[in-house]
């Protein structure tokens, strides 16, 4: 059993991710925490709660962290790939939330959920890093209670928001940097360069919404997605970014990762948000400048993307009744 937190921007592939981990059978999903990012803190709060409510799962505390990065504001949000209410303009397809997000704040919740684990909790933050660097510099001493961070986020090559970044951590380098760099808690970072890779297609949107309700009305979320990403795929399908990470968070091994020394970019030249992996051969960089071995991660580079695919799909689909 994986016990599991969130940490979301939801967002088309959030609201995805989210569902998987929600009706995973062998997941304690124990709180699903909200950030700024692809739309504001209002919305994507609110879409956390219709997304849980829609699955189901009003027994998962939900609260709100950060509503701006840490130190300089951010630059643009992503709706034009979600939409302006984050899901495509069709959050209206989700029943109303039958509960408020709770007063604890983000953070706050993400502090108690780990004080009372009895195990150690693996944190999925698949949205701006903002609460989640928050939370390790307010609690170091709850870092022992964390399994392991499956950070959705970054670009080793290109990027999406900018040439050179990747939408999470372009939002909050400085908390990238903080929690990837500076900060000890094990780290699987999921970047886009695979997330990319595992692209999804017309066909697998149809088995999506023949897969049973959830599987509907979250197709009914996608219109939006689909064209921004048919655009930036040149055929039509959508990047389930979030999903990936939340399959590796709640599977272990599912991706192949390298373990690499990374740095952010957090300068405010163009490539600002940029992810920095030295892949040099061992040999090489030892007589070399080389990156802060602190700032080692395992760095997901490779899967069985016909199986992910499928996985994806038996996470949502409905389960016959036993
Ligand atoms: O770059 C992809 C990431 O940015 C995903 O988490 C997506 O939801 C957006 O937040
Ligand atoms: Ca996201």
């Amino acid at each position: 059993m994986t016990r599991l937190i969130i940490d979301t921007d939801p967002g088309v592939d959030d609201a995805i991710a989210i569902a998987i981990a929600a009706l995973s059978p062998s997941t304690d999903l124990l709180g699903v925490t909200t950030v700024f990012g692809n739309v504001p803190l209002a919305k994507t709060t609110r879409n956390a709660l219709r997304i849980l409510e829609m699955c189901g799962r009003d027994d998962v505390p939900v609260a709100a962290g950060a509503a701006m990065p840490l130190v300089h504001p951010q630059a643009r949000q992503d709706s034009t790939a979600h939409g302006d209410d984050g899901l495509s303009g069709h959050a209206d397809v989700l029943p109303e939330p039958s509960r408020d997000a709770v007063a604890d704040g983000a953070v706050g919740l993400m502090a108690s959920l780990l004080e009372q684990a009895e195990e150690p909790v693996t944190i999925s933050p698949i949205g701006p890093l903002t609460n989640i660097a928050v939370l390790l510099a307010a609690y170091p001493h709850l870092k022992p209670k964390i399994e392991r961070l499956v950070i959705m986020g970054g670009a080793l090559e290109g990027g999406n928001v900018t040439a050179r970044a990747e939408f999470n951590v372009w939002s909050d380098p400085e908390a990238a940097r903080r929690v990837l760099v500076t900060e000890d808690v094990p780290c699987v970072l999921v970047p886009m360069d695979l997330t990319y890779r595992c692209a999804v297609d017309t066909d697998w949107l149809e088995l999506l919404a023949t897969s049973g309700r959830v599987g509907e009305a979250l197709r009914a979320l996608t219109p939006e997605y689909v064209r921004h990403y048919t655009r930036a795929l040149g055929w039509p399908g959508m990047v389930v970014h979030d999903a990936v990470a939340i399959v590796e968070a709640i599977t272990p091994g599912t991706l192949v990762t390298e373990s690499l020394p990374l740095d952010i970019e957090c300068s405010f030249g163009p490539s600002r948000g940029a992810v920095i992996a030295d892949r040099r051969r061992r040999e090489q960089i030892d007589d070399t400048v080389a990156l802060d071995e602190a700032g080692r991660v395992d760095v997901a580079m490779d899967t069985d993307i016909a199986r992910l695919r499928a996985v994806l799909l038996e996470g949502i689909e409905e389960k016959m009744e036993a």
